[in-house]
């Protein structure tokens, strides 16, 4: 019996998955984003697969120099593939590595009818698409989809227009061309998608620009901001709700939050603060899709500070961490104050901990997330942070904003001044909080 072609689990019975991971041994080829070992990462996309609703049946992997042009494994890869396809019957063929999309089109000649095939950045998509909870989350997602489904244009093409239509929240996608792959009927799907595209850019916008107005209000509030940030799964939302006793969703799958939720929270010496959760990174994210989720990633650009919560229980929590300080850096954050906190203490052996607490991790402080504990210690680190360490920043600030020189005096320490002929060239120190003030009139260091 055919199934209808979509990895939702919309039927009683879960659609039945398949998973393909390939180790790449040329270095040019590999996946610059991939940083878990191979067993791994298919450990992570069978959780990917599970979150999406999937059910995985089976699996396969395979050491490769370099990916085969066409079908992107080998093709006694393939005939084995085939033969599990026989002997299994699953509908969802799904790629731990990004597809091409010809490596796309030769897979699917080659799986017939029955059997869709994805990759881990549709599989990401789709449950991106399963979760955005606000009006810019669904629009982000959406056209992350189109970008990313454009030049992949086949028969999978019906699994994006159902979900576009309800996964996401959304009503109608403007009839996006459903039905199969004659070429004429495949340029007109094209031309739809393209003014599909344009509009939703259109409506993206304005959601932005009411953002960003809301944001100026509470900037002017003066209240500093941390952003939660962490690999998927580490406990973010876990986090923000025990700190402020607000009821974000947590769940035990990958990316329960796609759209920031902030909190008002009290420090231990009276300071406040506003916390963000933000959407969970994870390796091999490719970065279009990174940008694509601007809203959330907005809210890390801008914060006073970064809170980065690490799953401390799970064997990859350092690649996992570094894999987020990869992310940060390349989003232009990584210069903002960071504090570690451990998560998850609770399931660590207390004999264990110095053994996990190393590298990037070795300053971190233990939570449990769960069990309320080590918050004293955690904010009154952020408090350090934000309001008594100093940092120090090089500007240049221009004459005529005097405001900022008298808070640079008031709050901070000025250590050497040099006047031009416009402006004051200032090295100096200010507290954590005010980095982002400064950050417009950062003048390069020598
Ligand atoms: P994403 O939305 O995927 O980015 O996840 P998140 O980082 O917001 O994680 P979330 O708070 O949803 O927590 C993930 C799972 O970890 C949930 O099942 C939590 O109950 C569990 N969890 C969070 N903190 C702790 C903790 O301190 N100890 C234990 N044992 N489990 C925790």
């Amino acid at each position: 019996m055919r199934r209808p072609r979509t990895i939702y689990n919309t039927e009683p019975q879960a659609q039945r998955a398949f998973l393909v991971g390939v180790e790449i041994r040329d270095p040019e080829y590999c996946d610059a984003h991939a940083r878990l070992p191979l067993e791994s990462s298919m450990e992570e996309l069978a959780l990917l697969c599970k979150t999406a609703g999937l059910e995985v049946v089976g699996q396969t992997t395979q050491q490769l120099d370099r990916p085969n042009p066409n079908t992107f494994i080998g093709t006694g890869k393939l005939q084995e593939i085939i033969a599990w396809r026989d002997a299994l019957g699953f509908d969802v063929l799904v790629f731990d590595d990004e597809l091409s999309p010809r490596h796309q089109r030769e897979l699917e000649e080659a799986m017939g009818e029955t059997v869709t095939v994805i990759d881990r950045t549709a599989l990401i998509l789709d449950i991106f698409a399963q979760h955005a909870q606000t009006r810019e989350g669904a629009l982000q997602v959406e056209l992350a989809q189109y970008e990313y489904r454009k030049p992949r244009l086949t028969r999978m093409w019906t699994h994006l227009a159902r979900q576009a239509g309800g996964g996401a929240g959304r009503s109608g996608t403007g009839g996006v061309g459903l039905r199969g792959p004659g070429e004429t009927q495949l340029e007109v799907d094209r031309r739809r998608i393209n003014e599909r595209m344009t509009k939703l850019r259109r409506e993206l916008e304005e959601v932005r620009r009411q953002r960003a107005l809301q944001r100026n209000h509470r900037k002017r509030g003066e209240v500093p901001s941390v952003a939660i940030v962490g690999y998927t799964n580490a406990g973010k939302s876990t986090l923000l709700n025990a700190l402020s006793k607000a009821d974000v969703l947590a769940e035990d799958k990958l990316f329960a939050t796609l759209d920031p939720t902030t909190r008002r929270v009290r420090l231990p010496r009276g300071h406040y603060v506003l916390f963000t959760d933000t959407v969970g990174f994870i390796q091999k994210l490719p970065t279009q899709l990174v940008v694509a989720f601007r809203a959330t990633l907005e809210e890390i650009t801008e914060a006073d500070a970064v809170l980065h919560v690490v799953d401390a229980s799970h064997p990859n929590a350092i690649e996992q961490a570094q894999t987020v300080v990869e992310t940060l850096n390349e989003l232009g954050a990584g210069t903002k104050p960071m504090v570690i906190a451990l998560n998850k203490a609770d399931r660590v052996d207390p004999a264990r901990r110095n053994s996990v607490a190393v590298g990037l991790l070795s300053e971190g402080i233990w939570i449990s997330a769960l069990n309320r504990e080590g918050f004293d210690e955690l904010l009154a680190e952020i408090e350090a942070a934000l309001f008594e360490r100093l940092v120090p920043i090089r500007v240049r600030l221009p004459y005529k904003a005097g405001d900022l020189l008298a808070l640079l005096r008031r709050e901070g320490l000025v250590e050497s001044e040099l006047p031009e002929e416009r402006s004051l060239l200032i090295s100096g120190r200010v507290p954590g909080r005010l980095l982002g003030t400064f950050r417009p009139y950062a003048a390069p260091r020598l």
